[in-house]
């Protein structure tokens, strides 16, 4: 069987699983060429992809109908990020945000908005004053609350879902020494929440970060969830960015927090995920956008293409993520990729530059990985709880 026919006969039995499952849009999205994951686990949850102008404008047809066949939720990768959507104290620039909204409400989709309060991204004039000076406490929540009301408000009904505060905590439990800590206390996250609700009570707010899988800030992010949820803060789900190693964070470790999470009341989404399979440049797990690592060729060692052995390891490192998906179907809202491709993936930038990364489900020239076919496979499997 050649490899076009093993890939029709594949389609063919997940069409079969999906359509057996009997859901709406299965049935009414029509060909089985317009099946994709979203369809695979339309009973379980949603799935989801960060995209960019190239897909949202559809500067890339291809990739923009990939995205469209596959995947029922977008995530802005960078263009409702402060530094973006609000640049300088009086000049809010909606035009890149308002293509994106505008391609996931044609196609249908759940729209996500990332990201309100970060330390990162964020430029050195928000916490200043005009003199340069470091702005006041009350000064600081005048100038957060213009922000999240004026983009929330924006968006209200539209986009359904915000990632709040992105990235609160150390990598042992404790809140980060930001900006946002340093000038206005640790109710700087409380707030940010109240802001966003009083914007747009209908949208579901979440809190974001990576690393969730490794206990210490896991039990920080339930600490710091469940005191947000005693005051009364509307906290939907926790967003477990999901940036894995091929190794690490075992898939038991992944199983613990979502149950951990779920425990609290609220819902777990995967919000960022990627498997990165190269070399560790720096000692540090997780996705600190400020790690920087200088090139060399043995941090790069598949520039000319991936081995078989390393796609069939991708490839079984998400079946398992998958299963423990399946297994918390009912905790799950979403699982949502960072980035389409492997061509289109942070990581061929982040912490060394120029790298070829091969993080994701679809490669470079848009096909199917083995892991898309491992994924897809979990959806057909009987329920079993790791
Ligand atoms: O838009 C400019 C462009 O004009 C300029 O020529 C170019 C030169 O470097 O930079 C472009 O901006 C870059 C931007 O991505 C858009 O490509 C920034 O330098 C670069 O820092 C930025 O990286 C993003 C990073 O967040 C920092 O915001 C990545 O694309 C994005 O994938 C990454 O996403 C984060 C999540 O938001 C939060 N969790 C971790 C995740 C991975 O770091």
């Amino acid at each position: 069987m050649t490899h076009r026919h093993l890939r029709a006969a594949l389609a063919a039995s997940l069409c079969l699983a999906a359509c057996s499952r009997a859901t709406s849009t299965a049935s009414v999205s029509g060909t089985p060429k317009d099946q994709g994951l979203k369809d695979t686990f339309r009973s379980a949850f949603l799935v989801g992809v960060a995209i960019a102008p190239k897909q949202f404008e559809e500067l890339d047809v291809a990739n923009a109908a990939l995205v469209k066949r596959e995947f029922n939720t977008i995530s802005p990768e960078n263009v409702l990020k402060w530094v973006i959507v609000h640049p300088q104290p009086d000049r809010y620039d909606f035009a890149p945000a308002d293509k994106y909204v505008a391609f996931g409400e044609r196609n249908g989709m759940f729209i996500i908005g990332h990201t309100l309060v970060w330390h990162s991204q964020v430029p050195a004039w928000v916490f200043q004053d005009a003199q340069g000076q470091p702005l006041t406490r009350d000064a600081l929540l005048a100038r957060m609350k213009d922000h999240i009301q004026t983009v929330v408000g924006r968006y209200k009904g539209r986009i359904k879902g915000w990632d709040v505060v992105n990235e609160a905590l150390n990598e042992d439990g404790t809140l980060r020494e930001t900006q946002w800590m340093k000038i206005i206390g640790p109710d700087y996250i409380a707030k940010a929440f109240q802001f966003a609700h009083e914007a747009d009570p209908a949208a579901e707010l979440y809190y974001n970060d990576y690393n969730l899988d490794y206990a210490a800030k896991r039990d920080g992010a339930v600490r710091l969830v469940k005191s947000l949820l005693d005051q009364g803060i509307p906290v939907k789900a926790i967003g477990s960015q999901e940036h894995l190693k091929l190794t690490t964070p075992s898939a038991a470790a992944v199983d613990s927090s979502i149950k951990a999470f779920a425990a609290l009341g609220v819902h777990v989404n995967m919000t960022e995920l990627d498997i990165d399979l190269l070399p560790p440049a720096t000692r540090n797990t997780g996705a600190d956008v400020s790690l920087r690592a200088g090139p060399s060729p043995s941090l790069n060692p598949w520039a000319a293409g991936l081995p078989d052995s390393m796609q069939t390891k991708l490839a079984r490192r998400y079946q398992d993520l998958f299963r423990v998906y399946m297994a918390n179907k009912d905790a799950i809202d979403r699982v949502t990729f960072w980035g389409v491709s492997d061509g289109d993936s942070w990581l061929n930038g982040w912490p060394v530059p120029g790298r070829t990364s091969y993080p994701l489900l679809f490669d470079r020239q848009l096909g199917k990985k083995a892991a898309y076919e491992a994924v897809s496979e979990v959806a057909k499997e009987p329920r079993v709880v790791p």
